[in-house]
């Protein structure tokens, strides 16, 4: 059976207290029968509030990264644990604006989606090309490296999302063909399979990059793509919630 597919949406550096109105009007907009799972991972200053804005509603809190460790001398950094202790149920890591902005390797992300498991948390794991390494035809090479090297042994379906997020579609309004879609998710989908035998084919896979409303439906609706990964679209409850209908 495929797995149940996942909206998340991904705040980025955005968002003020004031902008929680925009998760409140999406808990408004949303039915009651929903095809799919619904996420938001605000700023690490919002967890609380958005916790509170989506309280009694079908919408998930999560983080956009934690720490490696559980506590100590890391000045600045959060564990999976304080974002578990909250409320929250998933927490992004590996993604490549971390991977770009702080150098974040293979090896730490892996460490970092182990944390957040044994916190409680899924982890959801970003992986993906830049755009050199697609013209260099590297995309399946640099893609099957990164999920060998993030996820972790000891994944489950139930702890851990792959999300594949080509670099030069984020932010862009670029995006790969269904095709390019279809190919990797297809890679991906092989090499858990391969990893992690029957239990590959109930990984959740999500396509993030440039998801709109106007694109989500052929998007989801490509062999491997149990949901999306949102960032700009996932901002305003009205674009949010039309990527979620792709689903009803
Ligand atoms: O994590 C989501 C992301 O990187 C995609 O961003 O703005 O292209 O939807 P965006």
């Amino acid at each position: 059976m495929a797995p149940r597919p996942l909206v998340a949406g991904n705040w980025k550096m955005n968002g003020l207290r004031a902008d929680a109105a925009e998760v409140r009007a999406l808990a408004t907009l949303l039915t009651d029968d929903l095809a799919c799972d619904v996420l938001i991972c605000p700023p690490a200053t919002l967890l609380t509030t958005i916790l509170d804005a989506a309280k009694g509603s079908a919408i998930a809190v999560g983080g956009q990264d934690c720490h490696a460790k559980v506590s100590g001398a890391h000045t600045g950094d959060i564990s999976a644990a304080m974002i578990k202790d909250l409320g929250c149920s998933h927490v992004i890591v590996g993604h490549s604006e971390r991977r770009t902005d702080h150098g974040e390797s293979d090896a730490l992300v892996r460490t970092k989606a182990e944390a957040a498991v044994a916190a409680g948390l899924v982890a959801i794991v970003c992986v993906g090309e830049t755009e050199a390494e697609r013209d260099g035809g590297k995309t399946l090479d640099v893609v099957g490296r990164q999920v060998l090297g993030s996820v972790p042994d000891a994944a489950t379906p139930a702890t851990v999302i792959v999300a594949y997020e080509p670099v030069w579609a984020i932010g862009t309004g670029r995006t790969p063909t269904e095709a390019e879609v279809a190919e990797v998710h297809g890679f991906i989908r092989a090499e858990l399979s391969q990893r992690f035998a029957a239990a590959g084919a109930e990984f959740r896979l999500l396509y993030g990059g440039s998801v709109k409303p106007s694109n989500a439906k052929s998007l989801m609706a490509v062999a491997n793509v149990d949901g999306a990964l949102v960032g700009g679209a996932s901002l305003k409850a009205v674009d949010f919630s039309g990527i979620i209908n792709a689903y009803n």
